[in-house]
């Protein structure tokens, strides 16, 4: 989708060039989630403490032609020094209105730019909205959604009832009025050096850096007069008495305000606005904000993630968190996280892009997966964040995987040795069709939410609709923190290691490496399948170095994309455990090469598939040695009757294959159940090869994000 970042430095003086540089800098660590237009906010050239104008930049495009664009100012003193200054970033991805400067973000509330906003994410409402501030005479420059935000601000701010009000104040009340998903930053002239953010729905962190110590873990939240621990070892805590608290669903004008929340949830709120934690007294002090931690790490590994409807606020250098509401159970606390990545996990070292370093840290990535949950000496696997709830999913009636995209396909390829290690029915869902058909869910069924951003919109949704439903709902993601981690009863984080490139791939081995294990924990008990459970773990074990042998095959993957790059369409069969790695296959190809591509299953090819094939039509055939090997044969055998000239991935002892084949890769021989890991491999390298040689972007395929916080 979007990507945020904001910067405020507090008495770290910092001149206007460095700023631009830490702004350009975290959207460009954030554009993975949307790259065709960008824009930053930053205080005036004539802009003090006391007083403050706003400059927009913003241009159509990847972040490189803002940070030119933002150069060409020569009005603007690159050298002048800012002792404190807020400047707010944002790189689109277009959902309503064409990319272009007018339509990228920050949004501003006049001429003036007296409220500038950031967002991620889609204002439902926005058009009722717009309605009523065009009725009080505000003028729409842009075609977006976020342009109603701030103007509703600065609607809020002058038609306040008493003369002074606080910023975050304001925003409460505007983001009463909203209705959808929402990060969002503030910044204003009428309070210089101050920021607000706020999320509903979309991820958004803060980070903290200060030459003060930031080891606290846990930071309370103070209802009232109870005073929190320090997070700051040596800087004193105060509760924060906000202003402007009122009851939810207080409405402007005649703006209709919806709650989305049920009413049972709304008899439960205090209403009393209650402040969770201020930081006093920071002598220097500076704070990131971002859409994810990629775009912080270098800069601080202290982060808190913000919770639905926190609003965060900066004055003076101190940070507060308020929220309007409290619900019962509520968790009372904020952490100061630590986070674990390191800056070089996250760049692409000697690779021509993230996709490419990704597919090649799979060796490791499966490792990082298992390590510390499988024991290859005693032959058990415990998945810690599933232990405790282990007898409840044992009990359970049928267990629901749901997903989008390529942790659909995760899966699927996963689905049938879950039912055999589980002996129980399990079904596989789309989550946006899952929702859509309405489908029945029970107390007792046990729901997966697979997911690597953890935050994707249509997977988050299927989480709330089977959690109001009763069922005991579980998180597969790679992102610690994540809506999904946070809104799951319990789950297994993958470990694979921050994936920047849109297109999913150690990912997907990962997750299909975390359903295994589940399985195997699930099936410690059953005599009936020792033999099969020791199988599959010694396999896992051998995994790594069979990965690595798939990736030795490169240089030949690149030859046969050479062969194929000018082709309109390829095709990719299989069946059994393989289908899965056909579906994923041909979407890793259709997304980063832009050619039509199909996963088949090769058990359907007389039903209609059949039809495309002839001498010009390029088809890969999956053909390893498990139980679907004959069929398999004979679907390519009706291939080879049509002309075709299939290339095929087999096992490497398969002389039947490699007489039928125009071109073979030939890949390690694992337990059928894991063979869907080495055999995606190939296809994965096909695809980033193909789309190099066309002339792509491979890491920033055309209208795709990484991670799709809207429906
Ligand atoms: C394809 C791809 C997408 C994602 C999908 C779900 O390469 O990356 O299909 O798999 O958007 O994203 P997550 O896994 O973050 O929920």
């Amino acid at each position: 989708m979007c990507g945020i970042f904001a910067y405020l430095n507090y008495r770290v003086p910092r001149t206007r060039k460095e700023i631009f540089e830490t702004l350009v800098k975290g959207l460009q660590r954030l554009e993975y989630r949307g790259y065709d237009s960008a824009g930053v906010a930053v205080d005036g050239p004539n802009s003090n403490e006391k007083s403050s104008s706003i400059c927009l930049v913003k241009k159509r495009g990847k972040v490189k032609a803002l940070d030119e664009e933002l150069y060409k100012k020569d009005t603007i003193d690159l050298e002048a020094e800012l002792d404190t200054h807020f400047g707010i970033a944002h790189t689109r991805w277009a959902t309503h209105g064409v990319p272009s400067a007018v339509n990228s973000h920050p949004h501003r509330s006049d001429k003036n730019n007296e409220f500038v906003v950031i967002h991620n994410g889609i204002i439902t409402n926005y058009k009722e909205l717009k309605k009523y501030l065009q009725t009080k005479g505000y003028e729409f420059e842009s075609e977006t959604d976020t342009e109603v935000i701030p103007k509703l601000i600065k609607y809020v701010f002058d038609n306040w009832e008493s003369k002074y009000v606080s910023f975050s104040s304001l925003v409460e009340r505007v983001i009463q009025q909203l209705e959808g998903a929402f990060a969002l930053v503030f910044k204003s002239i009428h309070y210089p050096g101050e920021a607000i953010a706020t999320r509903r729905g979309s991820p958004l962190l803060i980070g903290v850096r200060s030459k003060f110590d930031l080891s606290t873990e846990e930071i309370p939240i103070t209802y009232n007069n109870t005073l929190p621990k320090s997070v700051f070892s040596d800087i004193p805590l105060k509760v924060y008495d906000a202003a402007g608290s009122q009851e939810s669903g207080a409405g402007i004008g005649n703006v209709k305000h919806e709650n989305n929340e049920k009413d049972a949830n709304k008899k439960q709120r205090l209403n009393s606005l209650t402040c969770l934690y201020s930081v006093g007294d920071l002598k220097a002090v500076e704070y990131y904000f971002a859409s994810d931690a990629s775009a912080i790490i270098e800069h601080t590994n202290k982060v808190i993630y913000l919770e639905d409807d926190d609003i965060a606020a900066v004055a003076e250098g101190k940070l507060s968190i308020h929220r309007m509401n409290r619900l019962a159970g509520d968790d009372p606390s904020r952490a100061i996280q630590t986070l674990q990545m390191e800056m070089q996990q996250i760049m692409k070292g000697n690779f021509k892009a993230f996709m490419q370093k990704e597919i090649f840290e799979q060796p490791e990535s499966v490792v990082n997966t298992m390590r510390g949950r499988v024991c290859f000496e005693n032959n058990t696997v415990i998945l810690g964040g599933l232990k405790d709830h282990l007898k409840e999913i044992k009990r359970c009636r049928r267990l629901i995987v749901i997903g989008c995209g390529t942790s659909f396909h995760a899966a699927v390829a996963t689905r049938q040795i879950l039912e055999e290690l589980t002996e129980l029915p399990v079904m596989v869902e789309l989550a946006s069709d899952f929702l859509d058909r309405n489908t029945p869910v029970f107390r007792d069924d046990v729901c997966f939410f697979i997911s690597q951003s953890g935050e994707t919109a249509d997977t988050l949704m299927a989480l709330r609709y089977c959690k109001d439903r009763g069922a005991l709902t579980v998180g597969v993601t790679n992102t610690v923190g994540s809506s999904i981690c946070r809104e799951t009863s319990c789950g297994i984080h993958i470990n694979a290691g921050p994936e920047i490139g849109v297109a999913s791939t150690k990912a997907y081995t990962s997750q299909f490496v975390a359903f295994v294990m589940f399985g195997l924990m699930m099936s410690e008990d059953r005599i009936s399948l020792q033999k099969r459970r020791l199988e599959i773990i010694s396999s896992l074990q051998a995994l790594p170095g069979q990965i690595k042998a798939v990736l030795a095959l490169d240089s030949k993957i690149k030859e046969l994309a050479d062969e194929l790059y000018k082709q309109r369409s390829l095709l990719v069969m299989g069946r059994g455990f393989n289908y899965a790695t056909c579906l994923e296959g041909a979407l890793k190809i259709k997304e980063i090469t832009y050619m039509h591509s199909e996963g088949i299953l090769a058990g359907e090819l007389k039903h209609g598939p059949l039809a495309l094939i002839d001498k010009d039509m390029p088809v890969i055939m999956i053909i390893v040695r498990d139980a679907c090997y004959t069929k398999c044969q004979n679907a390519l055998q009706q291939v080879i009757a049509r002309q075709g000239c299939p290339i095929i991935i087999c096992s490497e002892d398969d002389p039947e294959s490699m007489k039928n084949a125009y071109k073979t890769i030939e890949i390690p021989h694992t337990v059928d159940c894991l063979q869907g890991i080495l055999s995606v491999i190939p296809l994965q390298l096909m695809s980033f090869h193909l789309a190099v040689l066309r002339g792509y972007d491979v890491d920033c395929p055309r209208n795709l994000a990484k991670s799709v916080t809207v429906e």
